[in-house]
């Protein structure tokens, strides 16, 4: 075959009762697999060295074709069958526009630190690729039914960038909107700043309420308002806080402003771990710590 099937890493990885879907790199292409149950044994779907010694021996399941869906099971005979398709990159159907000015193959990034799956640390040498190293935050729809969340993130960002542009924002309440992620041309992700700090408690509800304030000022609701969403800045003495995750961000609706502002003490006060990454499914946290 063309690619090199040596060259092969799992990205991510989503298994639910012995069935899995798969982002895999192939050289510098990516695959979205879907392993039906019972194609491979469990020991080895749940481990992404030996699943990757299983594709090389079934190279059918990673067709020559770049960012291509591929659905795997076994036939009557127990035999490997596929069945692939192209995602569908509708200039006219895509929703996630291409508008922003810098756009950066997700390929090209490589993880200093995996918060969870799909939100990296990484290292951003600027839209040319020469200038100094920033250390930044690249979060990305691992599966195409993520594509919607990013989506929204990213009008929400672009909102907060006109506002900041035009000057109706005072002082920064949000990570600036670095770049957006595609992979293979197609948009699915943000480059954000990466904050400095800690979340947020309690004793933030003053300076948090202040920066949700400012969202609702530039016509957003925040909409997914925890303490993990603040980030808190308190070096020299000093308390810096603003505020990220906006995938659940909406036009600002007087309602459900209120509403959110109302909430924000309690949600400071929450110690569940919801919205935090140890939080997350456990599917999900043990394909960040293989990683
Ligand atoms: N721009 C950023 N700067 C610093 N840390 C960030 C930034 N974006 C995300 N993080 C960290 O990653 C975590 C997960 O990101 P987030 O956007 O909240 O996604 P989700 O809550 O949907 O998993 C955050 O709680 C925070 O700890
Ligand atoms: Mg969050």
């Amino acid at each position: 075959m063309a690619n090199n099937t040596k060259d092969i890493q799992i990205l991510d990885q989503d298994i639910d009762d012995g069935a899995g879907t798969f982002r895999v790199r192939v050289g510098k292409g990516v695959r979205y697999l879907n392993i039906e149950k019972g194609v491979f044994p469990d020991n080895i779907m749940s481990h992404p060295a030996a699943l990757v010694s299983a594709l090389i021996r079934e190279p059918q399941c990673l067709p020559d074709n770049d960012w291509t869906d591929v659905d795997i099971s076994r036939n009557g005979r127990g035999e490997i069958s596929t069945t692939t398709s192209a995602y569908s990159y509708d200039e006219d159907d895509i929703k996630l526009e291409l508008e922003h000015e810098h756009a950066v193959e997700v390929l090209m990034l490589s993880s200093k630190n995996k918060i969870r799956s799909g939100v990296d640390e990484v290292e951003w040498h600027g839209p040319d690729g020469n200038g100094a190293a920033v250390a930044a935050i690249a979060k990305i729809a691992c599966f195409h039914d993520q594509l919607p969340r990013i989506e929204t993130e990213t009008w929400a960002y672009k909102e907060l960038e006109d506002a900041y542009k035009q000057g109706s924002r005072p002082t920064a309440v949000f990570p600036r909107f670095l770049a957006q992620i595609v992979e293979h041309g197609r948009p699915m992700g943000v480059l954000l700043e990466k904050l400095e700090g800690d979340h947020a408690g309690i004793d933030d509800l003053a300076e948090c309420a202040a920066v949700v304030r400012q969202l609702h000022a530039v016509g957003i609701v925040h909409g997914d308002l925890n303490r993990y969403n603040f980030v808190v800045d308190r070096r020299n003495g000093k308390k810096v806080v603003r505020v990220i995750d906006f995938e659940k961000a909406e036009p600002f609706i007087k309602e459900k402003a209120e509403a959110e502002l109302q909430s924000l003490a309690a949600k400071l006060e929450d110690e569940s771990g919801i919205g935090g990454t140890f939080g997350m499914p456990i599917e999900q946290e043990a394909a960040a710590g293989q990683q």
